[in-house]
């Protein structure tokens, strides 16, 4: 789903290397997604913190709620119409799954070298 590795006691992503799906998700979430859920997903006035979302949901979950939008104490519009969004639900999963899982921390992640 993803891979990460980070130096040894990283703090922040900027010490770790991620494959290029997590990276590109991580480049979907910070142009898209940062401006209500906050940078790293960690929340905020506006919309939850999605690690502990993340942890209980599937990628199915996760594409649905991408589709169709989420309505819980707040609204979500959905995304699945959004030429910036729909294409890389993977990716913002590999991301999201990263940070949920603790494997990530905060910050942008270096993304792997091209392989030849
Ligand atoms: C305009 C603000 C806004 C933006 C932008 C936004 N969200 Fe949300 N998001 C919300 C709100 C509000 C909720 C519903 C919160 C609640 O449960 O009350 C939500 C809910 C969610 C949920 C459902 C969580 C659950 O418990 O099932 C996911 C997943 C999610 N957002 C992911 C994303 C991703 C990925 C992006 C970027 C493509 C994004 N959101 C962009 C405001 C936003």
């Amino acid at each position: 789903m993803f891979a990460v590795t980070c130096a040894q006691g990283a703090e922040l992503a900027d010490d770790c290397t991620v494959d290029r799906r997590t990276y590109v998700g991580w480049q979907v979430f910070h142009r898209t997604c940062a401006v209500c859920h906050a940078a790293d997903a960690v929340g905020s006035s506006f919309a939850p913190n999605l690690l502990p979302r993340i942890r209980r949901m599937n990628g199915r979950e996760f594409a649905a709620a991408m589709d169709e939008g989420y309505a819980g104490e707040a609204e979500m519009a959905p995304w699945g119409r959004n030429p910036e969004v729909r294409p890389y639900y993977l990716e913002l999963w590999a991301y999201l799954s990263a940070r949920a899982a603790g494997e990530l921390p905060q910050g942008e992640p270096r993304p792997a070298p091209l392989s030849p």
